[in-house]
């Protein structure tokens, strides 16, 4: 495993996180048990992860909370998120606080290492900074959290306007972003300011469903394409994105998705979710593979790089921020 410092938090982390929530939630939402799913946590943890993303929405910490029996509480980073409605003043600031007591005693500890606002709307941003940061802050001087961060709707918010506002305000030392190779704008709009200020990044969406379910990268060009936004044999080609693949560069689409995101400079985590033990080796080895070639890396910016809001779409059914 390769490890980073997580920005002005001074956590060791993998570079490889485990995402908790997505369409797999460690495989609770693809059919797998509580007792699988949390063999996969502990086979992630074997293999050096030692973040782990999860959320009070996912159903999740409690899988976290068993798994991380198996080591020493310090050696692993826990992040979960809260997600508060938004306009309830004051007794927004009331809900996060009774949000993390709730998380914590579902992940069995007496702190997690990063507490974040899930999915916080563009709009929700100054309830989130005025009255629900204040509150948590004072949670964390109790040592219940170390560190605050908050999350983007990447689907409702493709330009990162919250997290523009997000990285230059110094509570929230850890922000998690929406990137991916048809998805670029953060290289321009976010990581020049996480890198100035020295904020830790989580990197979500990497894959999701359009490079791991080759209809739905299909759907996405047929789409791009009618309106223009792509050129046409894209959507004409039977494998659209086979260039990425040859034998200096990936050996899939969905290991080439990976290592895009891992390499790019202001990425210090790169999530991945999965519910099964083959994807979860593969998808550490992806990552920890080397940068696609050049000439790969230019041709999917050259391509895809003014897209924005493509391929975010939430599980179908959850609510708020989506995943
Ligand atoms: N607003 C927010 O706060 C927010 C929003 C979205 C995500 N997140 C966080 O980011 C994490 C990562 O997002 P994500 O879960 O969507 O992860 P992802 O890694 O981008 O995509 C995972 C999807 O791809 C499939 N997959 C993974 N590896 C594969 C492989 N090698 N071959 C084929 N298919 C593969 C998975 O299914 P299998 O189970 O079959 O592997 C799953 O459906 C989430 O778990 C969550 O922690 C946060």
């Amino acid at each position: 495993m390769d490890y980073v410092t997580l920005g002005r938090t001074g956590l060791k982390v993998s570079v490889a996180g485990l995402g908790c929530g997505g369409f797999s939630r460690l495989g609770l939402g693809t059919g797998k048990s509580r007792a699988e799913a949390v063999a996969l946590v502990r086979q992630a943890l074997d293999m050096g992860v030692n973040l782990l993303d999860t959320a009070a929405m996912y159903g999740t910490e409690e899988v976290v909370g068993e798994a991380i029996k198996a080591v020493p509480r310090q050696s692993v980073v826990i992040a979960t998120k809260a997600w508060i409605p938004y306009g309830g003043g004051w007794r927004a600031a009331e809900r996060a606080v009774a949000s993390l007591d709730a998380s914590l005693r579902r992940l069995d500890t007496d702190y997690v290492d990063i507490f974040q606002l899930h999915g916080v709307a563009p709009e929700a941003y100054a309830e989130a900074r005025e009255v629900i940061a204040p509150a948590l802050l004072q949670e964390r001087a109790k040592g219940k959290l170390r560190h605050l961060g908050v999350t983007e709707t990447a689907s409702d918010d493709p330009e990162h306007e919250m997290l523009q506002r997000a990285v230059e305000d110094e509570m929230w030392d850890v922000v998690m972003v929406a990137f991916h190779m048809m998805h670029q704008n953060a290289r321009a709009k976010i990581f020049p300011r996480t890198i100035a200020n020295r904020v830790g990044t989580l990197l979500m969406f990497a894959v999701r469903n359009i490079f791991s379910r080759p209809e739905r990268l299909a759907a996405a060009l047929r789409e791009l394409t009618q309106r223009r936004e792509l050129p046409r044999w894209l959507a004409l080609s039977r494998n659209p994105l086979g260039f990425l693949i040859h034998e200096a560069g990936a050996s899939t689409i969905t290991e080439a998705a990976y290592r895009f995101a891992r390499h790019e400079p202001g990425v210090d985590v790169v999530l991945f979710g999965t519910g099964d033990p083959d994807h979860l080796r593969t998808n550490i080895a992806s990552l920890l593979a080397p940068p696609l070639p050049l000439a790969d890396r230019l041709t999917l910016t050259k391509l895809f790089g003014r897209l924005s809001g493509v391929g975010l779409d939430p599980p179908d059914g959850m609510p708020g921020p989506g995943a």
